[in-house]
């Protein structure tokens, strides 16, 4: 397996880095840059265990770098459990890992997988005696956990701004801005949430394409970039970033949408909601699918393709949609090597394109096991109906595809119906316009089934105009800074 290394980075590539820095991490010195994730400046260095799983201590890494998997919790300038995926390099900080004994890298708690790895349950252990019982969960608890609690000040986030709006939008992904955008040119002013420090969701992916009235397909960077140039145009729209939403509660007259961020909590009475929230990556069913290495498909377009990191080679690519065999293409122009792409897809430009630049396909087989100490080094395949491997793949890192699990929670907590379906889990429920059961509350985009970007785009567009032709009255500003708690 090859060490880690950093690749140059395409002029359009959305992903900017700023000067280099320096931070600490446990008694060293790592080189990052402004504006990158913590978690990417570490594995730029070769950083692979992040962390520690709570009860078996097994090596916990990064897996979908944005920020749900929370495989990348580290404590960081004294607080612990912080999202390193979602924290920018700061020259300075002081960066450690929070869970193990001596310390997460090499952990002997690790034991405990080896020892108990088919199952252990602490609720019944030494229970035959009472002071033995005690000295047990003394031992469970020290054991377990997430880190130990802060010693840096905290500060207190005490500045509550609260407000009217007559639309909410939470999410600037592809649905998001095209749903603020339509509301906005329709003359109605938008607050629109979004938790991340850019804007454009999916078109921050390399492998993202999206199909032209012409059959042509475009890059997701360059209709972005298109989106992004339109959308500072306009006017109307309050944009927050890194300002995630945490929580909706139905009220009388609209729902009042609570966001937050490291300065202030927002708290804003909507007449109008619209939720565009995508969907969370999910990784398949395999033995050890948690090991440091495996990335869900957007988690390391991000990494190499976005921030120009490859922690690893070569890397297997596993995934039956364009996206993946994107990726795996995107991947080999940039040079990197590739272990293969495990597809039944068997014709169809993308895998012409593929054999022609001698990438080899894999058909037939399924992941059965992952296999590595501390980090992925092979990936074992088997046919469908075996359960013994014949095929062994020496690889550096996985990016696995599976289906995406809809982001419904903040719809839901809004009042609007949803519905388990098998192939994805719960989804919030719309009619072709966005409306859910709730009529002062849309959705749009993957969390409300969409099927892919451009159909979660039209769906934002379509969510949009049916709100802004729900609205009526008279629109009041947002107060400014009414609340101090
Ligand atoms: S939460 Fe950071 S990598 Fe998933």
């Amino acid at each position: 397996m090859s060490p880690a290394r950093r690749i140059n980075l395409p002029n359009d590539c959305p992903y900017k880095r700023g000067d280099e820095i320096q931070f600490q991490f446990e008694g060293g010195s790592i080189e990052g840059y402004r504006h990158e994730p913590l978690a990417i400046a570490l594995l730029a260095a070769g950083v692979r265990v992040f962390g520690r799983s709570i009860k078996y201590h097994r090596p916990r890494g990064a897996t979908c770098l944005q920020a749900h998997c929370s495989g990348c919790l580290m404590r960081v300038d004294g607080v612990p459990n912080v999202r390193t995926c979602d924290t920018p390099c700061r020259s300075g900080q002081v960066v450690e890992r929070q869970i193990g004994w001596p310390g997460s890298g090499r952990d002997l708690f690790r034991l405990m997988d080896w020892i108990y790895g088919q199952r252990l349950d602490h609720h019944g252990m030494f229970t035959s005696s009472g002071t033995l019982n005690r000295m047990a969960m003394r031992f469970v608890r020290k054991m377990a956990g997430f880190g130990d609690p802060p010693t840096a000040d905290i500060p207190r986030i005490n500045l509550l701004e609260r407000g009217e709006a007559e639309v909410v939008v939470i999410g600037a992904g592809t649905a998001g801005l095209a749903a603020s955008m339509a509301l906005a040119e329709a003359g109605h002013p938008v607050i629109l949430f979004e938790h991340g420090d850019k804007i454009g969701g999916r078109l921050l992916g390399r492998a993202c394409r999206i199909p032209t009235d012409d059959d042509r397909k475009r890059s997701g960077w360059e209709v972005r970039q298109e989106i992004k140039s339109r959308f500072e145009k306009l006017h109307g729209i309050e944009l927050h970033q890194c300002t995630p939403v945490v929580a909706v509660y139905p009220g009388p007259d609209g729902p009042c949408v609570v966001a937050s961020n490291d300065r202030e909590t927002i708290s804003i009475d909507a007449r109008r909601l619209i939720v565009t929230c995508g969907a969370w990556d999910q990784v398949p069913l395999f033995e050890d699918n948690d090991l440091p290495g495996i990335f869900t498909l957007r988690g390391l377009d991000r990494l190499v393709c976005g921030w120009g990191v490859v922690p690893a080679e070569p890397i297997l690519v596993a995934g039956e949609s364009d996206e993946a065999l994107q990726l795996a293409l995107q991947l080999s122009l940039a040079s990197v090597e590739l272990a293969g792409v495990l597809t039944e897809r068997r014709e169809g430009e993308l895998v012409d394109v593929l054999s022609k630049a001698g990438v080899d396909l894999i058909h037939g087989h399924r992941i059965l096991r992952a296999r590595g100490g501390r980090w992925l080094d092979r990936v074992e395949l088997a046919t469908a109906s075996s359960t013994e491997p014949d095929l062994v793949l020496d690889c550096g890192m996985l990016a696995v595809e599976a289906p995406e699990s809809p982001a419904y929670e903040l719809a839901h907590h809004a009042g609007c119906r949803v519905e388990f379906r098998s192939a994805s889990g719960y989804v919030v429920v719309t009619d072709e316009n966005g409306r859910t059961s709730d009529v002062r509350v849309f959705a749009a985009g993957h969390c409300a089934g969409a099927r892919d970007t451009a159909e979660a785009m039209a769906q934002g567009v379509r969510a949009g105009l049916a709100c802004a032709s729900k609205l009526e009255g008279t629109w009041r500003r947002p107060s400014s800074a009414t609340a101090k708690t």
